[in-house]
Formats: C-alpha cells, sequence, structure tokens
C-alpha cells in the first residue's frame, strides 16, 4: 500500500486528488475496526469530548437547523444530533460510504450523503449549525474545507469543530509526536490488521495545524465570535465560530 504523507500541513496541497482517493479507500478499509479502536485509545472519553461538542451548538432558543454532521463516518455524533435536537432535521456527510453503512443502525432519521467536504453537495445557506469531530485534520485544503461549511452555513450559523489538534509547544508536539508514531501502528496492526493506516492516522494528527492556526483560519474565512476551549489538558479542543453574515 503506498504510504500517504501528512496533509494537514497548511501550505502543500499539491497532490489533493490522489491524497483524496488514497484517504477515502483508507477510511473504507478501517471502518470495521474504527469504533473499537476510537474507545480504545481514547479509553471512552471521546463520548464525552463529543457530548460537550454538540452542547456548545445550542442557542437562545427557536431552531438551530438544519444540522450537518460532516465528516461523520460511523454517525456517533449524528446519532446525539437526533436525541439533543429532536424534530431537527440531521443530515450526515462523509466521503467514505461504508463508514456511513456501518454506522447507520445508530440512527433513526439521519440522511446519509456520500460527498466531499471540499466540494459540498449542499446549497448555500443550506445549513443553520455543522459540527465536525476529527474530520477537519484528514482535508486535503483545509482552508477550502472552511470555505465550504461558511458557504452551506446561513448567515449567523454555528460551526463547531472537535480535533485533536497540534501542540502548541515545541516540546510537547515532540513527545506528543513520538507517541504517536510508535503506539498507534503498533495498535492498528494488532486491532485492525493495519499498521500504514494508523501509521497515516497518527501522522495527519503531528502534521495539522495548532488550535491558534485553526482559530486563525475560521476568522480569514468568514468566521466570527471564534471561541476555543481544551478539553483533558488540551489532548482534544472545541472550536466553535459563527458564519458573518
Ligand atoms: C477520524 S474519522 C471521524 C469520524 C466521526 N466524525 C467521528 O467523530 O468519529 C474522519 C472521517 O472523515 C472522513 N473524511 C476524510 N476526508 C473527507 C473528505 N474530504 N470529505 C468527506 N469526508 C472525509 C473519513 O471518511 C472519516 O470517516
Amino acid at each position: 500500500m503506498a504510504h500517504i504523507k501528512p496533509v494537514a500541513n497548511l501550505e502543500a496541497r499539491k497532490d489533493a486528488p490522489e491524497h483524496a482517493t488514497a484517504n477515502r479507500a483508507m477510511f473504507d478499509r478501517i471502518a470495521p475496526t474504527y469504533d473499537f479502536l476510537n474507545k480504545l485509545m481514547s479509553f471512552g472519553i471521546d463520548k464525552r469530548w463529543r457530548a460537550k461538542a454538540i452542547d456548545r451548538l445550542s442557542g437562545k432558543g427557536g431552531s438551530v437547523g438544519p444540522l450537518l454532521d460532516l465528516c461523520a463516518g460511523t454517525l456517533d455524533l449524528s446519532r446525539m444530533l437526533e436525541s439533543a435536537f429532536p424534530g431537527e432535521r440531521v443530515v450526515a456527510c462523509d466521503f467514505s460510504a461504508k463508514m456511513l453503512e456501518l454506522g447507520k443502525r445508530k440512527v433513526a432519521n439521519t440522511e446519509r450523503v456520500v460527498g466531499d467536504a471540499l466540494a459540498l453537495p449542499f446549497e448555500q445557506g443550506a445549513f443553520g449549525a455543522v459540527i465536525c469531530g476529527f474530520g477537519m485534520r484528514n482535508l486535503a485544503d483545509l482552508r477550502r474545507g472552511v470555505r465550504e461549511v461558511r458557504r452551506v452555513l446561513r448567515p449567523g450559523g454555528k460551526f463547531v469543530t472537535l480535533e485533536l489538534f497540534a501542540p502548541k509547544l515545541f516540546r510537547t508536539r515532540a513527545l506528543h509526536a513520538a507517541a504517536l508514531r510508535n503506539a498507534l501502528p503498533v495498535i492498528g496492526a494488532v486491532v485492525a490488521r493495519d499498521r500504514d493506516a494508523y501509521a497515516y492516522l497518527a501522522e495527519s494528527m503531528a502534521g495539522f495545524v495548532t488550535r491558534a492556526q485553526y482559530e486563525a483560519i475560521l476568522r480569514q474565512e468568514g468566521f466570527e465570535a471564534v471561541r476555543a476551549t481544551d478539553l483533558t489538558l488540551g489532548v482534544a479542543s472545541i472550536v466553535c465560530g459563527e458564519a458573518r453574515p
């Protein structure tokens, strides 16, 4: 299997089409073990992180929807959106049909759409809120992905990102990268029999932007009221913004 380079560096995005195909194939491959490994590697804490992210979507009353779960994977966030916002339309979009298929038993009314975050198959202003859990770091062109979210949100609509950003301090970053580089591929090899896919996931985390850089991109690409919260000593963070009218 071809080795895939880290993908979320801000600049070098020259091989996007190639990257997208390899990335989708990889997620199709790891789909059956994704949920299990997710829980294992986060010690189950991801559930609490997701609940906090969903909380950030609540408005001051009135309808927040329709809601888009972007890079929805196996639909954990979609399921939580359904129960947090009963009666709202929930749409889950992911470019891996396999991930969506495996998650479908978790949801009741969520509409599943196979689509690319870099060219979303939705109209301008179609959504009142967008949530993306652990998806943005996979995008071949982060800025373009943020612009697409802004396009499909109506003015004032909320965008909530739950993500594992690169640590800010060089020392922590080096430690983090080393731990990820060593542990993830081993776990992946044992549980999913796919060392390369998990080596890629480790690299994608190490190569991603810091939380502050991400906040700056949101502001530059049409979001205001950008705020962030660190979770579990900064292992994960939530970044929220509102689509500037
Ligand atoms: C790490 S998983 C996260 C899944 C889910 N949101 C969760 O919280 O568990 C990342 C997901 O992003 C999807 N993805 C990556 N790049 C994408 C793109 N360009 N367009 C749509 N989905 C993408 C993958 O197929 C995968 O399901």
